[in-house]
């Protein structure tokens, strides 16, 4: 991949601030976005506006051909079937979809358990503790090893025969691990539970496989991926979907409607309710197509590339520590980190003001397991395919400089 020129695609890489080019270190909230995603949302707007699936006219027909086309690429890309995607508003709504629609259902029942890790994103948390207090389901957490890895023998120990659901993410938004997702498929399925995982921080930087994993259902998001906001994908196989009744209702998911009663649209339409996110569905299409151009598997070795190192030159800075595996095999392109000596939201503020350098810090949606490393919150550096080891560099340079000059 030639890096230098992938980053001239990229409008805001090119700006400076205070005489200084940005350096995007916050990844894993969000993307930056490529010009052709941006163009596509501009296209949409600019000449094809037209609500979906509701008009003969070419606009329409257009728009609805576009958008429909972005759920089969983003089919194309973890090997699912065009029915099998639902586009909802991002990760978090998918799993709110499969907490309600389960629900609906009457999936669990009192005494059922589901097994989640201590590292869930609150995604994967807050939705199953509602039916904790609704149906009285148990909520079990997976611990981690001393290496933040996920401790598989706890997960063993903590499946049973009760278990209704495993939902574990595939990789850490906080300590960055990997999850053997295939593996926990298994033992999820060898112990008649569904399994679902959450994808949001790995279908960005490498290839899925639906069919490899053989996840029931699978959770992620387009605005991590280069896509815009607001648009996310919740997938589940086919026999699943045509089982579970949908989770908003209304406009465009129904087939027929009488004063009393109502049939279901097709998939994955009968799960789409009211008018979408059309311009974020088909600028998504754009994103993955350029993910596909550079390829996952090219995204991927890039990326680990800028782990290992950035794991190398972190350690090496004075004051810190690392929060995470510190082993490129282990984990994503994230590294969180500490100092005893500066609290992490101050961290964060010194290298934007310093250097245009943008880090998150505080809880990162996962509270129960950074509260417990750190109550003050961490801070966490998080790569994608524009990043470069010049950067991590820079990065290094800038922290050490703030801690030595700012630090207790
Ligand atoms: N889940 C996103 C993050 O980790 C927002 O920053």
């Amino acid at each position: 991949m030639n890096i230098e020129k992938i980053r001239e695609d990229f409008p805001l890489l090119q700006l400076k601030h205070k005489g200084k080019p940005i350096i995007y270190f916050d990844n894993a909230a969000t993307s930056l976005k490529p010009q052709p995603v941006i163009d596509a949302v501009n296209h949409y707007y600019s000449e094809i506006t037209a609500n979906v699936h509701r008009g003969v006219h070419r606009m329409s027909e257009e728009s609805s051909k576009l958008y429909e086309k972005s759920h089969k690429k983003a089919g194309q890309l973890i090997n699912a079937k065009e029915e099998e995607i639902i586009f909802t508003k991002n990760t978090t709504e998918s799993f709110n979809l499969l907490m309600y629609s389960l629900f609906m259902q009457g999936f669990f029942e009192k005494g059922d358990e589901i097994l989640v890790s201590a590292m869930e994103h609150h995604s994967n948390i807050v939705p199953w503790q509602f039916l904790e207090k609704r149906v009285e389901v148990k909520l079990n957490f997976v611990e981690l090893n001393n290496d933040y890895t996920l401790d598989m023998q706890d997960l063993e120990e903590k499946i049973s025969g009760k278990t209704k659901l495993v939902s574990i993410m595939h990789a850490s938004n906080t300590v960055a691990t990997i999850t053997p997702a295939k593996e926990i498929a298994k033992i999820a399925h060898d112990h008649n539970s569904l399994f679902a995982l959450d994808a949001a921080q790995s279908a960005p930087h490498m290839p899925l496989d639906v069919k490899k994993i053989n996840p029931d259902f699978l959770c992620f998001s387009a605005h991590k991926m280069l896509g815009p906001t607001g648009i996310g994908v919740f997938y589940a196989k086919k026999e699943m979907l045509e089982k579970m009744p949908p989770f908003l209702y209304g406009g465009d998911m129904i087939h027929t409607v009488k004063r009393h009663s109502s049939t279901w649209n097709r998939l994955p339409y009968k799960f789409e309710a009211g008018t979408p996110n059309i311009a974020g569905g088909i600028a998504f299409g754009a994103a993955i197509d350029y993910l596909q151009k550079l390829g996952m598997q090219n995204i991927e070795r890039h990326e680990k590339e800028l782990t290992k190192y950035s794991l190398e030159k972190m350690q090496e800075v004075e004051d810190i520590e690392l929060f995470c595996p510190k082993d490129a095999e282990k984990q994503g392109a994230i590294v969180m980190f500490g100092s005893k000596n500066m609290e992490a939201h101050d961290l964060a503020l010194a290298l934007d003001e310093a250097d245009n350098i943008a880090i998150r810090s505080g809880m990162h949606c996962a509270e129960p397991l950074v509260s417990k490393l750190d109550s003050e919150g961490l801070a966490r550096a998080s790569f994608y395919l524009y990043n470069t080891e010049k950067e991590i560099d820079l990065f290094a340079e800038s922290l050490q400089k703030i801690l030595s000059v700012f630090g207790k």
